[in-house]
């Protein structure tokens, strides 16, 4: 059961889901906004039991990413708490751990040229399946600096006025590994593939598993929406840019050393901030498989 809240700000119609659903029983959940993600308490990710993996699998779906302090996991329990949501992705291009190629690195230091997911995106969404959730275990942090910030793209979706729903129903873009990926992680003796991940998705996507609709276009791998004029689409694209990047819509993390966020790539943004330059940040990304939006 959820009651809606309307409110007016600043030009869009912002709705508020307020859950009213049974108390967590076996985790403790403490919103950061009222829009969009939890810190997750009461719990050891190294030995969750199956009612606390239950109730997170329902704070997930409910607060659209979750996020756990004083973590202290081992690479195989890392890989093991991902896999009770699926089977994991590989990544494209990006690094990871010796003998785990499911275990990404995500790290810049003094020496890096540039820091993992700086800008808008959603994760890999040029695959095909692009990945249902990622799970950044950070164990290493700056002194200050190096917060991610997550936006919520069910609340952007419901924000458009609508005729511009209208609009964008049964549209498609392109989305495309390409720029992102090639010759990206060189600086880690990655080389390129021949060739990186595309694919066409609708604009808006379902949630299977809330079945609420969510916004899927985003800055980092959408290229084009397809059967309309390339300007129109330029001006489209930016328009729903702008309007996603609303703070109304955001959560900020502060990271501490052993924290993990956990994300659901299908209807959450994210944005990873390098202002801690020269200092290092140090961290590995489980990511579980997702399947073909609708
Ligand atoms: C990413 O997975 O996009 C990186 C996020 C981060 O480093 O905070």
């Amino acid at each position: 059961m959820s009651d809606s809240i309307h409110m007016r700000h600043n030009g869009p119609r912002i709705r508020l889901q307020e859950q009213a659903g049974a108390p967590y029983e076996t985790i403790t959940v403490d919103r950061l906004t009222p829009m969009i993600g939890a810190e997750i308490g009461g719990v050891d990710l190294a030995r969750p039991t199956n009612r606390q993996m239950d109730e997170i699998h329902r704070a997930l779906a409910e607060h659209c990413v979750i996020f756990f302090r004083d973590q202290h996991l081992t690479q195989e329990q890392h890989l093991d708490f991902g896999r009770q949501f699926g089977p994991l992705h590989l990544h494209p291009a990006a690094p990871h751990e010796p003998g785990h190629p499911e275990l990404m690195i995500i790290t810049a230091d003094k020496d890096s040229p540039r820091a993992n997911g700086e800008g808008w995106h959603s994760d890999v969404s040029c695959d095909e399946e692009p990945p249902l959730g990622s799970i950044l275990y950070v164990k290493e942090c700056p002194p200050a600096g190096g917060d991610t910030i997550f936006a919520n793209m069910y609340a952007a979706y419901d924000a458009l006025s609508d005729r511009m729903k209208t609009y964008l129903e049964g549209l498609r873009a392109l989305h495309d590994g390409e720029d992102n990926y090639r010759g990206t992680y060189a600086n880690f003796g990655v080389q390129d593939r021949k060739t990186y991940p595309r694919a066409l998705h609708p604009v808006v996507r379902t949630h299977p598993v809330t079945g609420r609709k969510a916004l899927f276009v985003n800055k980092g791998f959408t290229r084009r929406i397809m059967d309309i004029p390339a300007d129109e689409s330029l001006g489209i694209l930016a328009y729903l840019y702008e309007h996603m990047a609303n703070p109304l819509f955001q959560c900020r993390f502060r990271w501490q050393a052993n924290s993990i966020a956990f994300w659901d790539n299908r209807c959450v943004q994210h944005r990873a901030m390098w202002d801690y330059w020269p200092h290092r940040r140090y961290g590995n990304r489980v990511t579980v498989k997702g399947e073909r939006p609708v």
